[in-house]
């Protein structure tokens, strides 16, 4: 396919986090029930040129903490956390994409550590013509945070969020929509504070100053939480892709976002 075809392929971005497909405060628990009715909504609602990325939640997170994959390789005993944070990943995948095709969805899953190479954490090489093919034969491309092989750190971990950034700008895609644990953006973390107030609308120039206001995890997140997260939109942000933050453990809001109709969540645009 030509790429000038390519470029006319504006497909739409999902994010799934981890907070959902998984119960982040136990380590390995997946939540097969809400992945199950993810993965009903998403073919109930079929949208054309979609990717889906999803988290890492308790799978990959807790992994990565315990043998600091994220600062890079120091000594021999890490190796073997690269290998099983990794894994657990493909584990999770595993599963996530069970769901899918068993709901006749053409999802194919692509490994992150295999196509890609990080450069102190950000993306320097990613084979994507795999993704442009499976684009084009209209299959479902399923991404995720993992733990990839970095050419100054030896290795690191790569968030779903800075994947769906990436695949974003690439693909010039049509819109981005991330599927988290609480109803949208709020003016701080609504599960440590109840007066926390939720953004039904929110600018890049406000969505600058929130992200200078937001804490940094320091346990459940070893790529940052909402904090990283919203530091990977800035630049879709910039770019005029619109990107909505719903709460996908609630039934079919994935759905209704999906399909464009009106649901609680936070959308942030350029202007
Ligand atoms: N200002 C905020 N607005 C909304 N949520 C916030 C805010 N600050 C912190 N949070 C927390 O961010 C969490 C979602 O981000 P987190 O990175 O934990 O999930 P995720 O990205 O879905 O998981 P993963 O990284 O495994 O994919 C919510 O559970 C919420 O408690
Ligand atoms: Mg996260």
């Amino acid at each position: 396919m030509k790429e000038s075809r390519l470029r006319r392929v504006k497909p739409t971005i999902l994010k799934i986090g981890g907070s959902v497909i998984t119960d982040k405060s136990k380590e390995l628990q997946v939540r097969m029930q809400t992945i199950n009715r993810l993965a009903e909504e998403i073919h109930k609602a079929s949208t054309k040129n979609l990717i889906i990325v999803h988290g890492g939640g308790s799978f990959g997170h807790p992994l990565a903490q315990r043998y600091s994959i994220v600062e890079g390789f120091k000594e021999d005993k890490q190796k073997t956390g690269f290998s099983e944070t990794h894994h657990v990943m493909t584990v999770l995948n595993g599963l996530f994409m069970d769901a899918l095709i068993w709901h006749n969805i053409p999802a194919v899953s692509i490994t992150p550590s295999s196509c890609i190479v990080t450069k102190n954490g950000r993306i320097q090489c990613f084979e994507d013509a795999p993704l442009k093919i499976l684009l084009k034969m209209a299959f479902l491309p399923v991404l995720y945070g993992d733990a990839v092989l970095d050419s100054k750190l030896g290795f690191t971990i790569i968030s779903g969020d800075q994947l769906v950034s990436i695949l974003a700008i690439k693909f010039n895609a049509e819109r981005i929509i991330i599927g988290v644990d609480v109803d949208g953006l709020y003016d701080e973390d609504p599960k440590a504070e109840k007066s926390a107030k939720m953004f039904k609308y929110l600018t890049l120039e406000k969505l600058k100053k929130l992200h200078s206001k937001l804490d940094k995890p320091t346990t459940y997140d070893v790529t940052g939480g909402m904090f990283g997260k919203v530091a990977e939109l800035l630049p879709v942000i910039e770019h005029g892709i619109p990107v909505t933050i719903v709460n996908a453990t609630k039934p079919n809001y994935i759905y209704k976002a999906l399909e464009g109709r009106k649901v609680k969540s936070t959308l942030i645009g350029k202007e």
